[in-house]
């Protein structure tokens, strides 16, 4: 399918012309879930960031829809506090003002036909007050099990219909399912209500300027491409650690675990951008034609006993602070075999890749938190050093720094100054912080500015959630009949198994 560019009426606005911002037409936004933790923490600031920042149409409305017994003052003081504490940019008072004009609020449970009523004359009053022109997009921040219930309702109550020349979409958050069979049922639901097109998933990862920025990286230069490749790199470690522990989501978490959490969407989004090949354009379709290439060529090790690994923190601390473990966490069963900790090697079946392992491990309650792709090479063919001038020397790596201290950083072997040959590892740095000016948004700011544009690159369509399905399901099934996960304590870097897993490859886990 070839892709128009998004039409522009304005003909002295060229869609091309980076110094326009790209500014959302009239349009709403619907919150299911507006009480939880990803809406006052991160989709409320990044509404109202939008705004600040000029990218919101002037009538933009904000509805949320919750079983609270609020009236429209209750949920705007709720959006008000959310972003007084997490909004990126400057409180101001006017752009406050302005958009708070726009906040509805629908009481009810997913079940109520009243609410899902109320609702649909709350957007029809929304079209006639402020000009949202039928436009809107109802956010699933919900738990999965009531995804179905709210599609239904939205397609019951209308809701999902589009008019003529109006736009109704879907925004999914994930876990879309829990392994592939129940992605493929979840799908069954949407696409039974809403067209491909229609529906966001999001990763939020893929908001993020850093992973967005491996595209750049790759297919912007000269310089890396040649040797992205295994002539030259000997494996790659993708790692996102996380210092908290679950907090208050046992009841999402436990059952759930590190590796359905993040290895199925977060890592294996961040392995196909690091392994795909050059797409034909940035459109949506052409690079999810790339990413599922590599997904559908990933291949687990024979023998998964010895190449993944997993964990459960047990006390130990955070910070300074001494933590609990996961199974002393409120809520969680004192018996949950639920991982933490996760680790996994795969290989991509290409040309390209044979033979180079990919390591991708998450954690909570690890040493830091952090997440990064590090490309490590091989060592030069030949040495023409004595040994004693090389013993410091490590193989060379490209570090793509995703979060914090966002950036790249390429390690390389230099002579130390001296009269003698020695030769260490040294690092080149590119820090956002201090090549650009500006801060780089927040991922929520750009998915959501994404969805309301219609805009679907940065969204996963169901072919690669399902790959992902596919890749992790034998991983997930074997560890269900095979023993229980390795105690690590909290604030280390993970279990023994995962070190003997890299060990056994005669690697090491990077430090990050
Ligand atoms: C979410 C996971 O997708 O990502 C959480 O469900 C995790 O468990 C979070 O804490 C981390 O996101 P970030 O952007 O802080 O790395």
């Amino acid at each position: 399918m070839i892709e128009t560019p998004l039409a522009d009426p304005n003909p002295l606005r060229d869609p091309q012309d980076r110094r326009l911002p790209r500014i959302a037409g009239p349009c709403g936004l619907v919150i299911f879930g507006v009480t939880g933790d990803l809406s006052r923490k991160k989709l409320m600031p990044a509404v109202y960031d939008l705004a600040n920042r000029g990218l919101l149409p002037p009538g933009f409305s904000l509805v949320g829809f919750a079983r609270r017994d609020w009236a429209d003052q209750d949920f705007t003081q709720i959006v008000h506090d959310s972003i007084k504490e997490h909004a990126r940019t400057p409180f101001q008072e006017e752009v406050w003002r302005q958009l708070a004009k726009g906040f509805r609020f629908v009481p009810g449970d997913f079940s109520d036909d009243v609410a899902f009523g109320q609702l649909r004359d709350t957007i029809e009053e929304l079209d006639r007050e402020r000009g949202t022109a039928g436009n809107h997009a109802f956010y699933l921040s919900i738990p999965p099990g009531f995804f179905p219930e709210v599609i239904g309702q939205l397609k019951k109550h209308g809701l999902a219909d589009e008019q003529a020349g109006s736009w109704r979409r879907v925004v999914v958050e994930k876990p879309f399912g829990h392994d592939l069979k129940s992605a493929e049922e979840l799908n069954a639901v949407i696409s039974g209500v809403f067209p491909p097109e229609s529906v966001f998933r999001i990763d939020h990862y893929l908001g993020k300027e850093t992973v967005q920025n491996i595209l750049a990286l790759r297919f912007a230069n000269q310089l890396f491409e040649p040797i992205w490749n295994a002539n030259y790199v000997d494996h790659v470690q993708i790692t996102m650690a996380e210092d908290i522990g679950i907090g208050g989501r046992a009841g999402y978490y436990d059952g759930i675990g590190a590796a359905r959490d993040v290895i199925q969407n977060h890592l294996l989004q961040l392995l196909a951008l690091v392994a795909m090949e050059e797409p034909t354009s940035f459109e949506a379709q052409s690079l999810r034609i790339e990413k599922q290439k590599v997904l559908r060529s990933a291949q687990l090790p024979p023998r998964l006993d010895r190449h993944t690994a997993r964990g459960q923190y047990v006390a130990g601390w955070a910070g300074g602070v001494k933590v609990k473990g996961f199974l002393q966490e409120d809520d969680i069963p004192k018996d949950s075999r639920t991982e933490t900790y996760a680790a996994i090697k795969l290989g991509i079946d290409t040309r390209r890749w044979a033979g180079v392992p990919f390591y991708l491990r998450h954690g909570k309650r690890l040493g830091r938190r952090v997440s990064e792709v590090a490309i490590l090479f091989k060592r030069a063919p030949h040495l023409p050093f004595t040994t004693t001038a090389t013993e410091e020397l490590g193989q060379n790596a490209l570090v793509i720094r995703v979060q914090p201290d966002e950036g790249i950083t390429v390690r390389f072997g230099s002579k130390v100054p001296s009269t003698a040959m020695e030769i260490r590892d040294v690092n080149m740095d590119f820090a956002y912080g201090g090549a650009f000016v500006e801060s780089s948004p927040e991922a929520y700011e750009r998915l959501l500015l994404d969805v309301l544009l219609g805009d679907p690159p940065l969204f996963p369509q169901h072919e690669e959630v399902e790959l992902s399905w596919q890749i992790l399901d034998p991983i997930i099934d074997y560890w269900g009949n095979h023993g229980v996960p390795e105690p690590y304590p909290a604030g280390t870097w993970g279990p023994q198994s995962a070190t003997d897993m890299l060990a056994r490859d005669g690697r090491i886990w990077r430090r990050p």
